[in-house]
């Protein structure tokens, strides 16, 4: 048996923790042998691997991204996409695949195992914890320590200059980092892509701060939107599954603050940040488990399914499940936290 592996989409902390866990057991435990596809779907695409074996994932368990490079590539937008991968998965003498990816890569997965019938299984990776069917996915636990850790250095130099701190974090159309690090953090607002924020409220909110001698520090999701308006974007470009590339709504919130509070406002765009470095312990941990047990799924041929986490159970739901809709926030949790805005 000879198993492929790729990761697709946009990197993040335990992908070679993934990759690491995926080998180790394959080789030891089942004589398996691997090809590693290079940049996601461009590497079965393009027929550009490299070899993959346990020299070739010692010591990547604490590094961050991925050893097999990872993009945005689409092959079902590519010309005769899905017969170029199989004709590379047929050279390469291929017979599985796992793919590590988000809702992009993984709704590929879905769609070349269902209707293509290409041996696929996937495993859950992004930092903004967004896919169905999984309780959580690698990379967010160490994404929201980077932001939560920036939240707390920005709590002191702003009070030091009594002005509002703006910090705009990722998590695309959930708020999900934006939840969990601006409560760790003490947010004083937290604005999140699944409810439209409130100008006046959230100018409100800073001046009560205020009030009290405190800085105000409002994290922002790059997916809120204001009540009356729309996404404010940087940049219209669409990537090859059709996604804007989000980031702008942080500097024109602080400019809306300063304007209408009269109070100086400053921006704080963590960006890549939140997604490069070494993943933090839960991650290692879920993204062992999560490479363990997939390459379990390939044993039992059990194709066109997920591991997942559910609780402290690893266990497998269909591919199709988890990309047809995305996870955002649940009401109830941002009416929860908004205890301590203001
Ligand atoms: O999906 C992960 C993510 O980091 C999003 O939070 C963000 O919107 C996007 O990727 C950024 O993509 P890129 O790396 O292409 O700039």
């Amino acid at each position: 048996m000879r198993v492929g592996v790729l990761t697709g989409g946009g990197d993040c902390p335990g992908l070679n923790a993934v990759i690491r866990a995926i080998v180790r057991k394959g080789v030891q435990e089942y004589g398996y042998e691997f090809t590693g596809f290079r940049d996601g779907w461009h590497g079965p695409l393009e027929g550009d691997s490299v070899p993959l074996d346990i020299p070739a994932v010692r010591g990547i368990l604490p590094r961050g991204g991925t050893i097999l490079g990872s993009s945005r590539t689409n092959p079902l937008k590519a010309e005769n996409g899905v017969r170029r991968v199989k004709e590379n998965l047929a050279k390469y003498e291929v017979d599985a695949l796992v793919a590590i990816g988000g809702e992009d890569t993984l709704g590929v997965a879905t769609a070349l195992s269902d209707e293509y019938g290409v041996p696929c299984v996937g495993v859950p990776k992004t930092i903004d914890n967004d896919l169905a069917a999984t309780d959580y996915t690698f990379g967010f636990d160490t994404a929201v320590n980077i932001a939560t850790e920036a939240i707390d250095r920005l709590h002191t130099t702003a009070e030091s200059h009594m002005r509002v701190l703006v910090v705009e974090v990722m998590g695309r159309h959930a708020g999900w980092i934006a939840l969990h690090s601006g409560l760790a953090g003490g947010a004083n607002a937290i604005l999140i892509p699944e409810q439209r924020f409130d100008l006046d409220q959230v100018c409100a909110w800073v001046e009560s701060r205020f009030k009290i001698r405190y800085a105000p520090i409002v994290v922002v999701a790059e997916g809120a939107m204001p009540k009356d308006g729309d996404m404010v974007l940087k940049d219209q470009t669409l990537d090859s599954f059709g996604h804007v590339r989000l980031s702008g709504v942080g500097e024109w919130l602080a400019k809306e603050i300063e304007r209408r509070t009269g109070k100086e406002a400053r921006t704080t765009v963590l960006g890549h940040v939140q997604r490069g470095g070494t993943p933090s312990a839960f991650d290692r941990w879920l993204a062992t488990r999560f490479g363990l047990h997939a390459i379990d799924a390939v044993r039992d041929q059990d194709w066109g399914k997920m591991v997942a986490l559910r609780g402290t159970e690893i266990v497998r739901v269909p591919l199709r499940d988890a990309t047809t809709q995305l996870k955002t926030v649940d009401p109830r949790l941002y009416t929860e936290a908004g205890v301590f805005f203001g």
